[in-house]
């Protein structure tokens, strides 16, 4: 083997011909630096980063629950329009975990959807089936309308144009001891048949209905059979 040759491939940075080599070191000092500069610059990043990335993304991770929460008293509500009431969601992450619910009397004439103790009162949520954006109901219109990426919905919340992939999830309601309360959310296809509630831009139509988790704790079941307890009664 060529002696130069033997010199480029020794560990000795002297040997390798390196700039600031020095006799008898494998790694010169501006390479030294520069690796612990580095190393120190990433750890601060992660130190930094992470713990912020973890507040912002743990409430997305985290699995729904559902609760019973009182929205008011019958006569509070109407067929005619809704009115906007803010859910608790996710407790313990204060507004993080609220949401907004457009909230009416459901009305026979148009709610030719399956009828229970649980949608005598029509609870829709405000978040966008495309990507979340919060929807605003527009009253002199009748619609709700995303300002996000022009996403429509009707007055049943069902998608009226955009690229929402289904209509507005709900919220299960019960009239119960004078108070109407408002409970878990679940999601509707484009014939408002209930599933487990799902994420925004997840179709339930066709294959989508098995495509995508639950957000529930529990595997999906019909949807009625995993709620939680009947809400205690005000004031026990
Ligand atoms: S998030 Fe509503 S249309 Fe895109």
């Amino acid at each position: 083997m060529p002696a130069d040759r033997h010199k480029k491939s020794s560990k000795y940075t002297l040997d390798r011909g390196m700039p600031g080599a020095f006799e008898g070191e494998t790694v010169n000092r501006r390479r030294f630096m520069n690796v612990v500069t580095q190393g120190a610059g990433g750890i601060a990043v992660a130190a930094f980063g992470l713990p912020a990335l973890g507040f912002a993304l743990g409430p997305v991770f985290k699995i729904e629950q559902g609760s019973w929460q009182i929205i008011g008293v019958p006569d509070d509500f109407n067929e005619l329009t809704y009115v906007t009431k803010v859910l608790t969601v996710v407790p313990g992450i204060g507004e993080a975990g609220q949401s907004i619910a457009y909230v009416r009397k459901r009305n026979p004439a148009i709610d030719t959807e399956p009828h229970d103790q649980f949608n005598n009162y029509i609870a829709l949520s405000s978040r966008c089936m495309h990507l979340g954006c919060p929807v605003r109901y527009v009253l002199a219109a009748e619609r709700f309308i995303c300002p996000c990426h022009g996403g429509v919905y009707n007055f049943r919340g069902e998608v009226a144009g955009g690229p929402p992939v289904r209509p507005l999830d709900r919220f299960y309601t019960y009239e119960h001891n004078g108070y109407v309360y408002a409970g878990p959310r679940y999601s509707v296809n484009s014939e408002l048949q209930r599933f487990s509630p799902r994420d925004p831009g997840e179709p339930l139509d066709g294959i989508g209905q098995y495509l995508y988790p639950s957000r529930w704790s529990t595997p999906p079941r019909p949807p009625t059979t995993n709620l939680p307890a009947p809400p205690a009664v005000p004031g026990t």
